[in-house]
């Protein structure tokens, strides 16, 4: 059984002192977790991090990549890159890039061959907005971005996959879904997941994320199919994260 995760999303937010600040203050805490922890910071501060993590009990990831593999594509950065400067996940769909960015299901599903390719953990964020989840969507929406992205890669599912059930209406909204829809969103995952890859699916982490916090981050962890967390605000103050991460209990392993 593989250790839950716990996943800092730093988005668009920081400077080069005030992140490498907050990663010591992770580096300092990590010791005893049970949780295998990770921040996703900005491209540019990625190899500053990994100098500074040198071994320590924090991994690295970026929160995106290109859907190309190099050459001449201005602004561009690549799935090797990021290994290359010692990145061990990478965020793949998040809904900002989806909805902000116009990440299609194809680029998304290119992204992830990328990464995956590169031997990189993806972290494939997939979720419904809330016109879907009041429509009675979920499992619509949810099975679609899961067939898009996975159907098509060309290898068969390696042990790098981790997913991110991402309800839309609870990023950064203090709305967090209820333990009790997060367990059956993830149940209906796990259950896709076999259908495209009937032997990984036991396996492959699924987090949760949008508005996960101190105060309901063990609830939200003891539930059966909820293998860690992706944390966005609660990320960016290294109390309440590392409060988050020791909310996965030994027992839950
Ligand atoms: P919040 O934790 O701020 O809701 O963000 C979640 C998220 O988008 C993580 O990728």
């Amino acid at each position: 059984m593989h250790k839950k995760i716990i996943a800092g999303n730093w988005k668009m937010h920081g400077s080069l002192a005030a992140n490498e600040r907050l990663l010591d203050l992770l580096l300092a805490g990590s010791e005893d977790l049970a949780c295998t922890l990770v921040v996703c910071a900005p491209h540019v501060y990625l190899a500053p991090c990994a100098r500074r993590i040198n071994g320590g009990g924090v991994r690295l990831g970026a929160q995106d990549l290109s859907a190309r593999n190099g050459g001449a594509y201005t602004g561009e950065i690549s799935a090797a890159m990021l290994a290359e400067v010692g990145c061990q996940y990478v965020i793949v769909g998040h809904s900002e890039r989806r909805r902000l960015y116009q990440d299609s299901d194809e680029v998304v599903a290119r992204k992830l061959g990328n990464a995956l390719a590169a031997g990189l953990a993806p972290i494939l964020c997939i979720g419904e907005t809330m016109a879907e989840h009041q429509a009675g969507r979920t499992h619509a929406v949810l099975a679609a971005q899961l067939q898009a992205a996975l159907a098509s890669q060309p290898q068969p599912l390696s042990q790098q996959l981790v997913i991110a059930y991402e309800p839309v209406w609870a990023i950064g909204t203090g709305l967090s879904a209820t333990p009790e829809v997060v367990q059956a969103a993830h149940q209906f995952i796990r259950c896709e997941v076999g259908r495209i890859y009937p032997t990984a699916s036991a396996r492959i982490p699924i987090l949760y994320g949008g508005s996960m916090k101190p105060e309901n981050a063990a609830a939200l962890l003891a539930m059966p199919d909820v293998d860690g967390g992706l944390v966005g605000g609660a990320s960016l103050d290294a109390a309440d994260f590392l409060a988050i991460a020791r909310a996965v209990n030994l027992r839950d392993q």
